[in-house]
């Protein structure tokens, strides 16, 4: 079966007090539209389609930069979530097929609960909303069921009488139709209504004069969660970390204090690997069976290899690769660079564009100097090198394999393999002159003080 996906995603969202556009807010690192498309690409559709308005610029942006076959339409004014849908006519006029309706602020929708409504249509619904059950008092739409169990109606909360507000049956907003029947249907639908909108829930009741069948599936309240406020931002933000611990934990992590870590939405963590508590991933990072990620450390767009020891209070930033069995500990900063098999990088370093063999030892607060304030530039240490406590390597530099510098050496000239680097002014002994030097300094206090 063809299909589509139709992403609504015009809406200012006003009550997000925001000047970025509603959708692009982030959970988990990743913008809410982007939840929103991972749903359409699990689908395998032949078109994804947004209907953006405010912000569209950056809202186009962001979904091209996810999907560069994703197509975007434009809907100037909102004037109701039919009206949007309309919009993407022109785009399928040709086009045969089921096409489901998504909204960019309701990022939890399972691909699976889309399949199972193109089921029920498949076995004869002509329309199939998503609805959940909740106790709790909100202002979706109603679901009106029949005896039978068909869908009869959506009453907007505005629209609804008391008795129909009590109804616990709620549209999520999420439709799986037939294209052609949606336009035809959305063709029909006026804004006579509490908001002069053009509701698309109103399909229904169009199609239900036609005696056409239209159904739910429901889904639970989670799911369908929609995202309006900053306050409803940070309450599917928890949802989510919730779930992806809970996954993470039954995949064969161990999360020492679960709630104490965050996850992306893209971050993937091997086997066995342990995770202690108050430790963030940012977007993009890996971790591989068996390692360790420990207190405090923050983590972005880096790869950690299988038994790597991260932490605690390390801060990986991206591009750092961290080869098996590596190290890099405390207070350690690593950005945009390799850090060899059993390599140690452990107190207090700065180690950016960089490339350290295999089991180097980095001394205490070695910095890379890569930064000449216009260009970055390399560091390549080759295999089992030592670098001495405090050592500044002023990139660009090579230090071959097996070599060592002298502790507080300000590297600026390349090292060739198994030679010493040693750049700082040769140590000078002055016999008894710290004693004489302390006298000296009494003498000069006990003066000073006589005279006051
Ligand atoms: C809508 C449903 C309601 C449902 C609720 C679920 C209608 C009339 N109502 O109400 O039954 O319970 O969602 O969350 O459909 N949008 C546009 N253009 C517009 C208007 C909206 O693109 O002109 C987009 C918004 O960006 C948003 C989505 O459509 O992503 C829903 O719009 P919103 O105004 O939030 O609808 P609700 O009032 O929540
Ligand atoms: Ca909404």
């Amino acid at each position: 079966m063809q299909s589509v996906v139709i992403i609504l995603s015009a809406g200012m969202g006003t009550r997000m007090q925001s000047d970025l556009p509603k959708v692009l807010h982030n959970i988990a690192c990743e913008p809410l539209l982007i939840h929103s498309m991972r749903t359409a690409a699990a689908m395998d559709c032949q078109k994804t389609i947004i209907v953006a308005g405010h912000g569209s610029e950056e809202v186009e942006k962001v979904a091209i930069n996810f999907n560069p076959n994703a197509e975007i339409v434009i809907q100037s004014e909102q004037l109701g979530t039919a009206h949007a849908v309309n919009q993407a006519r022109g785009k399928l006029l040709d086009f045969n097929g089921e096409v489901f309706i998504l909204y960019g602020d309701t990022p939890f929708i399972k691909p699976n609960t889309l399949k199972n409504m193109s089921k029920l249509r498949e076995n004869g619904s002509n329309i199939v909303v998503l609805g959940f059950n909740t106790d709790e008092q909100n202002s979706y739409g109603r679901l009106i069921i029949t005896e039978d169990g068909s869908l009869e109606e959506i009453v907007e909360f505005k629209d609804a009488t008391d008795d129909q507000k009590k109804i616990n049956y709620c549209n999520s907003g999420v439709i799986c139709t037939d294209t052609n029947l949606l336009f035809d249907l959305v063709s029909e639908i006026e804004n006579k209504n509490a908001n002069n909108e053009f509701y698309l829930t109103d399909i229904i009741k169009l199609a239900k004069n036609r005696n056409l069948k239209c159904a739910t599936v429901e889904c639970s309240e989670s799911e369908a969660m929609g995202i309006n406020s900053r306050v409803e931002l940070a309450h599917a933000e928890s949802y989510f970390q919730e779930e992806k611990r809970t996954e993470m934990m039954l995949n064969g992590v161990t999360l020492t204090d679960p709630n104490t870590v965050w996850f992306s939405s893209d971050t993937v963590i091997g086997r066995d690997t342990i995770i202690e508590q108050n430790v963030i991933f940012g977007p993009e990072t890996t971790v591989e069976s068996h390692a360790l990620i420990k207190s405090f450390s923050h983590i972005e767009g880096a790869h950690i290899s299988k038994g790597a020891i991260v932490g605690p209070f390390a801060r990986l930033r991206p591009g750092a690769e961290l080869a098996n069995n590596s190290k890099v500990g405390n207070f350690c900063e690593v950005k945009e660079s390799q850090i060899g098999e059993g390599a140690k990088v452990n107190h207090l370093s700065y180690i950016g564009d960089a490339k350290i063999g295999d089991n180097v030892n980095i001394g205490a607060g070695t910095i890379t100097c890569n930064y000449d304030g216009v260009s970055k530039h390399l560091t390549e240490i080759g295999d089992r090198a030592f670098i001495g406590s405090n050592t500044s390597l002023v990139a660009p530099i090579q230090l071959g394999s097996d070599t060592m510098t002298a502790s507080g050496s300000v590297i600026t000239s390349n090292i060739p393999d198994k030679a010493l680097g040693i750049a700082r002014s040769k140590q000078e002994n002055k016999l008894n002159f710290a004693v004489k030097f302390f006298e000296r300094l009494k003498a000069i206090k006990l003066i000073n003080t006589k005279d006051k």
